[in-house]
């Protein structure tokens, strides 16, 4: 699949069903993963596959009821979790870059994983401690995210964007 493609039909994925997923497909989308760039190329992320439906809930126990994605967790076949350590990456100004180097990392893995014709969303709206415990993640890495990866029960209508005139500015702040 084309690289536009890709960004084009990725959609955060919600429903899944119980296709399972290869491990010579997983092994192909971690391997995108670990492709992404990061600070001073200290790769800070790790992943951590989970496909113990025990362990599943435990995870999806660790969103609020509110979350949309939760149901999705219990749902999927495999749930990846995204950790990093802090202490890894850099940071300057205030700003800590570890999430940036996961987040890449991350969104490598579901652009390869939607042009594997599988599924995923990003959850980043859970309670860590309880992610935490469920796959007894150590400090000082953090639980950043969360995401389902499994066959797609449905495809989304693509959400709407801003206009590139609302979010593009040439030399100065301000100017569209
Ligand atoms: C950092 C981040 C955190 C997110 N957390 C959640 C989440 O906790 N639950 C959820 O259902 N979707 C979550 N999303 C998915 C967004 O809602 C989704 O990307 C957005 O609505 C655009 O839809 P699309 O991905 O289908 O283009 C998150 C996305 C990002 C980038």
């Amino acid at each position: 699949m084309d690289l536009y493609e890709a960004l084009e039909g990725r959609r955060s994925i919600r429903r899944y069903t119980t296709d399972p997923v290869s491990d010579a497909v997983l092994q192909k989308l971690l391997h995108a993963a670990r492709l992404a760039p990061s600070w001073s190329n200290k790769q800070c992320w790790r992943f951590i596959i989970v496909r113990e439906q025990s362990r599943k809930k435990k995870l999806a126990a660790s969103l609020p009821d509110g979350n949309p994605c939760k149901r999705a967790l219990a749902e999927a076949p495999v749930v990846i979790v995204l950790c990093a350590d802090p202490q890894a990456s850099g940071r300057a100004d205030g700003k800590d870059y570890y999430l940036l180097d996961a987040g890449l990392a991350m969104q490598q893995l579901m652009l390869a994983a939607h042009a594997e014709g599988l599924g995923t969303c990003w959850v980043a709206w859970f309670e860590e401690a309880t992610a935490r415990e469920a796959c007894q993640v150590p400090l000082p890495y953090r639980v950043v995210a969360l995401t389902p990866l499994g066959v797609p029960a449905r495809r989304p209508s693509p959400r709407p964007r801003k206009e590139l005139g609302e979010i593009v500015f040439h030399e100065e702040w301000g100017n569209a």
